[in-house]
């Protein structure tokens, strides 16, 4: 394995940056779960100190290419999940990646909507509003933390149907005849609480994706405001851009 790697570092440039690079490149070849050669192995090979080694795969860790277990040395992680460009519920995503979605439910009540919630619904302050705290799960693993907030008079007795590893989308459909036909989503990136940190099972300094989605029926109305903390070491966003060719600028003088 360790043939790969290239041979050494050059002078121009700081060494851990190089190294971060060349790992970089070397784990995009393996498969996941590959162990990565030890630390000490690193540092002999390039010349480094064990710091600089240890610096490198941090910020690899922190960028969710690699992970620790204590004892057993770095692995090369699973791929990052992409979130879709389409109006998808956490359960199709997961499924289509052929992985088993769950929720577990931290949260349900009905409570009157804060004047942000009761913008994003476009209801009155203090509005009836059911709220829903889930986190969202991967074969049992934490991905998301989600609130959701839905007009409490459009899903009577919402709070009290049990969500626990059931889609919301098709709770909404089945009960309630209602489909989800559009959304506005917003992405940005969020430091997570201590407890939030905790419920997904990751550091509280690696930063999470937070996903908002306002979700319309097919009439336009409202249906559900809702955050979503991703795990930023587990998701990206990715966006395929096509180019709208811009007029020329017009010749100068002219
Ligand atoms: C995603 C979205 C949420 C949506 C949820 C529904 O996670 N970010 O806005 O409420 O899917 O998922 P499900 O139907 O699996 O409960």
């Amino acid at each position: 394995m360790l043939a790969s790697l290239p041979p050494n570092l050059s002078y121009q440039r700081p060494k851990g940056e190089q190294l971060q690079e060349i790992l970089e490149g070397f784990i995009a070849n393996l498969d996941p779960g590959t162990r990565l050669p030890s630390e000490r192995v690193l540092a002999e090979r390039y010349g480094v100190a064990r710091a600089t080694v240890t610096q490198a795969i941090d910020e690899l860790a922190g960028k969710g290419l690699v992970y620790r277990v204590h004892g057993s040395g770095t692995f090369v992680a699973e791929p990052k999940f992409r979130q879709p460009q389409t109006l998808t519920s956490f359960t199709e995503d997961m499924l289509a990646r052929g992985m088993t979605p769950g929720s577990i439910v931290l949260a349900r009540e009905v409570a009157p909507a804060s004047a942000v919630i009761a913008r994003h619904l476009q209801v009155a302050h203090e509005t009836a509003v059911v709220q829903i705290e889930r986190v969202r799960t991967a074969n049992g693993e934490p991905m998301a933390l989600e609130r959701s907030y839905l007009p409490a008079s459009r899903f009577p007795g919402l709070e009290e149907a049990d969500l626990t590893d059931v889609s919301l989308y098709t709770l909404l459909a089945e009960r309630w005849g209602v489909r989800v036909a559009a959304a506005d989503q917003w992405a940005s990136a969020v430091r997570l609480t201590e407890e939030e940190a905790e419920i997904l099972g990751v550091d509280a300094e690696q930063p999470a994706l937070l996903f908002q989605r306002v979700t319309h029926d097919p009439s336009g109305n409202i249906i559900e405001y809702v955050r979503s903390f991703y795990r930023g070491d587990r998701y990206e966003v990715h966006h395929r851009l096509e180019r709208i060719e811009q007029a020329p600028p017009p010749a100068a003088g002219s």
